[in-house]
């Protein structure tokens, strides 16, 4: 484990003498779990900076080539996503990656109609992690929509992101198009009868395969609202949903999950085009379900690994990140709204090149580098 108190010339040669050993273990990482893969990233992310041996702050500038496929008339947003920032001092990595991101976005021209904040800006629900984040967000230049993460609500229940961003659902029309924002990350209260201190839930909830949680839900009182929501939207205007976690069930352990997913779903059936764009995973990650196409959006933190098991066969993979690249399989990205309503996906991979999944072959289940269609007919 790497240690402060290490001179640049023992960290040199502990590279040296492990760089047989590392390709060893880089290959065997392609299978670890989570937890390993975060350690081992930390640990030589940790020994890298110390020894001077990667910048600190190594990203590449992309620039999205965009238009509009079907004509015109449609819009760009921009998103930014699961920074999770701690306290103030504590890991300049994280905030220079908020930096980064937001300098990309604002250098965008022209410039996105709004970004959105994906959710999980901060990594424990401090005050102090969350008004971070938001003084680093004052500085994006388009309009901001922010959701909400779990790692952002369950010290206080929401209460400091409230103050600071205001509701946790609402919806709101731009161009013909009728966008949804939903808090997916409710749990049912496993905290009161357990006796478990706020810093206790934050703790159990932020570490996502902790099996003393709750899945993640919209739960009922959002859909009941959803229902009335959508009951003033014509049928044929398109919706984009914005929710925390996927509005489908990937893989439970982890909590890539919504537990009521199908029934909102279900609220969206009758529409002729639905996007559900999601945070929590930070990967590349494409799903459809009947008329409904699903986007998984990129970190600025770190990128997980993929699922196990359960990973939709419209799933373009990025690279295994290099866990020895602490900003590989990170970014940020844009979503082009067609005049159609239908919408393709820009992914800014830092380290990578970037990638787009456009609706074209969302729809038809052509997907390049996918694993297969299997789906119904559209
Ligand atoms: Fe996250
Ligand atoms: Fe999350």
């Amino acid at each position: 484990m790497y240690r402060n108190n290490l001179t640049k010339k023992e960290i040199e040669r502990r590279f040296a003498e492990r760089s047989d050993e590392d390709s060893a273990r880089i290959r065997s990482l392609l299978n670890c779990d989570r937890r390993q893969f975060l350690r081992t990233s930390l640990e030589f992310a940790g020994m890298a900076a110390a020894a001077s041996l990667v910048p600190l702050h190594s990203f590449q500038l992309v620039n999205v080539a965009h238009a509009a496929e079907d004509g015109g008339g449609g819009f760009r947003f921009a998103y930014i996503s699961d920074t999770h920032l701690y306290d103030r001092g504590m890991n300049h990595r994280f905030v220079k990656a908020v930096l980064k991101a937001v300098e990309d976005v604002n250098a965008m021209d022209p410039q996105p109609d709004f970004v959105l904040f994906g959710g999980d800006l901060a990594q424990l629900g401090k005050p102090g992690e969350l008004s971070l984040g938001k003084q680093l967000l004052n500085e994006v230049r388009a309009p901001l929509k922010m959701i909400v993460g779990e790692h952002d609500w369950y010290l206080d229940l929401g209460e400091k992101w409230r103050e600071l961003f205001g509701r946790d659902y609402y919806s709101f029309d731009h161009k013909g198009v009728h966008f949804v924002v939903l808090n997916s990350v409710v749990e049912k209260d496993f905290w009161t009868e357990k006796g478990y201190t706020p810093e206790e839930r934050m703790a159990i909830v932020a570490g996502l395969d902790d099996s003393r949680q709750s899945p993640f839900e919209v739960g009922e009182e959002q859909r009941d609202w959803l229902r009335s929501d959508l009951e003033q939207v014509n049928r044929k205007t398109p919706i984009v949903v914005f929710s925390h976690s996927p509005l489908y069930k990937l893989y439970r352990p982890w909590n890539f999950w919504t537990d009521d997913a199908e029934e909102v779903q279900a609220l969206l059936r009758r529409f002729k085009t639905v996007t559900v764009l999601h945070g929590h995973t930070h990967q590349l990650l494409t799903n459809r379900i009947r008329n409904i196409h699903f986007h998984g959006l990129l970190s600025t933190a770190w990128p997980w690994p993929y699922a196990p098991e359960g990973l939709p066969n419209y799933t373009v993979q990025m690279n295994r990140a290099d866990p020895f690249d602490q900003f590989d399989g990170c970014g940020d990205g844009s979503v082009e709204v067609l005049a159609s309503g239908r919408v393709d996906k820009h992914y800014n991979l830092w380290s990578q090149n970037p990638r787009t999944v456009t609706a074209a072959q969302l729809a038809s289940g052509k997907i390049p580098g996918a694993r297969g269609y299997d789906g119904p007919a559209y």
